[in-house]
Parts: structure tokens; sequence; C-alpha cells
């Protein structure tokens, strides 16, 4: 069919998929087709506008590399990469939920960001994982339990974050991991260790993910927070943040990651003698958080 209207190319595109290879894959497609026209006709896109959009996403691609990921910073501040992540702790707590009866949901899971390396130094309960690292002393611990409140010893908490400047590892001078360790919890399901208490810090911005914000007028900073990956087996894995409440920018975090049974008071101390029983010279911050993981469906 020679389409006649603009519904008719629309249609006539569609109608291509009819000999796809997988049927999801179709569905997507169709999906992407359908919200590609409206979208073109909504704003009555011009020849310069549709070419300007197309030399944008080719300057993304172009500012990609092994280390920078520009794609996921578009998808990350265009709030589609915590859409996906919001979903697919949806379904994962429907299908727990068919399997097991849960008294408390699951902690709820945030954006990964770029900054995750894998490979941390596994580090005892207890441990400092930030020595050296610029920032004010933070003592954090908590339990990790399952939806039914029953602890998991054994879990395995890769935690990373950033310096108290707002730089991580990846961001400075040299090759060397800091602020980042594997952690597993005690019998008990108890975690502790020592590292610093993070700032904000804005995403990258010297790219066309940058410019994009830039144009509209938004600020690309996110609030102060640690990431944590928390995993055992027989359990869904958890990708997530601690917040630091009182942060600047905890109420427009850039790539929209905040939630608010993240957000954590962090407790400020004398010198003296802090929960783990050690002697701190200097006055530090304390964090308690306990994470819920949903049990695996069969
Ligand atoms: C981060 O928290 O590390 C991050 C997340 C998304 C984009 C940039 C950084
Ligand atoms: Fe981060």
């Amino acid at each position: 069919m020679t389409p006649m209207t603009e519904d008719d190319l629309t249609r006539a595109v569609l109608d291509r998929l009819a000999t796809a290879k997988d049927p999801r894959f179709a569905e997507i497609m169709a999906a992407l087709i359908k919200h590609l026209h409206a979208f073109i006709r909504e704003v009555d896109l011009k020849p310069d506008e549709w070419m300007a959009g197309i030399q944008f996403l080719t300057a993304v691609g172009q500012a990609c590399d092994d280390k920078r990921q520009e794609f996921i910073l578009l998808s990350d501040t265009l709030g589609a990469s915590m859409m996906v992540v919001m979903l697919d702790q949806l379904r994962a707590a429907a299908k727990a939920q068919g399997a097991a009866h849960s008294a408390t949901p699951a902690t709820e899971a945030t954006v990964q960001g770029p900054y995750y390396w894998e490979g941390a130094p596994v580090l005892p309960c207890g441990a400092n994982i930030a020595p050296g690292v610029k920032g004010e002393p933070t003592f954090y611990s908590g339990r990790v339990t399952n939806t039914q409140g029953q602890p998991i010893a054994g879990a395995t908490l890769d935690i990373w974050s950033g310096d108290g400047e707002g730089n991580y590892d990846m961001q400075l001078p040299g090759d060397e991991m800091a602020a980042r360790a594997r952690i597993q919890t005690d019998a008990q399901g108890r975690y502790w260790f020592w590292s610093i208490k993070p700032t904000y810090y804005p995403v990258p911005v010297d790219g066309p993910v940058g410019r994009m914000l830039d144009g509209m007028g938004r600020h690309p900073n996110r609030p102060g927070h640690i990431h944590m990956m928390v995993y055992a087996p027989g359990h869904v894995k958890l990708t997530t943040h601690l917040f630091v409440a009182n942060s600047p920018y905890i109420d427009s975090d850039a790539v929209f990651g905040v939630r608010p049974s993240l957000i954590v008071d962090f407790e400020q101390h004398a010198a003296g003698q802090a929960p783990d029983g050690s002697q701190q010279a200097q006055p530090y911050w304390s964090a308690h958080y306990d994470f819920r993981l949903d049990t695996q469906a069969a």
C-alpha cells in the first residue's frame, strides 16, 4: 500500500513488522514507531529540528568510549533508567509475592550509575573502606533481612562512593580503587564498616548531555549518596543508594534516583568511643540502614 495520509504512513511502517523474527522485538518496535510518529506530529517537527536531533544523537555516540557511556547518561537524565529500575523491581516483587507472603516490601532500588567497578576488595565487617580518602569519617551499620524480617547471613554488600569532595576514584589520577569494598553480613545478618560522608556532585557535563541539560535550564547535580549492591543466594539482587538527608539537591536529583525510603539521617558525634568500640580522635558521623531483599521466585 502506498501511504496517502500521515496515519497511512504509520500503518505502513507497522505492517512491515509482520515478518519480524521475534514477537517481543516486534512488540517493542511497534510501540517505538507509534510513539515516534506521534511525537513528530505532536510537536510538528521541522526538518532542521529533526537534523539537530540526529546530530545530537551522533554526538552522544561519539562521546562514548570504554570509560564513558554518554547514552546511559542521556537515559539517566531523561528519567528512562529510573523508569526501567522501578518497573523491574515491581516485576520482581510481584513474582516474589506469588512465591511467599511478604510482610514488608524489599528495599527500593535506584540507578546503578557509571562508576561501578567490579572486583572491589573483600574486607571484614568493621573495616575502613576509604583509608586516606578525603571526607569526614562515617560509621555505617545495619542488617540485611528478607521481606519477612529474617536475617540473611553471608549477604554481600558491594559498596562504592565518591569522596567528600564529590570525586570517584575513576575520576582521579591513578588507577587505584578507593572508597570501595565488598563486605559480608555476619551470622545475625549484620554489617558495619567505616567510610566517608559522601557529598553532592555533578554528572559529567562536558559532552552533549551537558549541553542538553544547559538548554533545558537544568542543573547537573546529584545529592550526596553511597552506592550499594546487596545480594545473597536465593534472593533478588538489589542495586540502590543511601542518600544523605538534607544534602543539597536531595529534591532535584539530576537523574531522578532519590526515593524517600532511601534517605538516611547522618548523625554527628563528638570524638570518643564509637559504636564498634573504637576510639575516634576526631568527630565522626554515623548512618544506620536495614536492607530487605525479595526472595527469588522458584
Ligand atoms: C552515580 O550516582 O554515580 C551516577 C548516576 C547516574 C549518572 C551519573 C552518575
Ligand atoms: Fe554516585
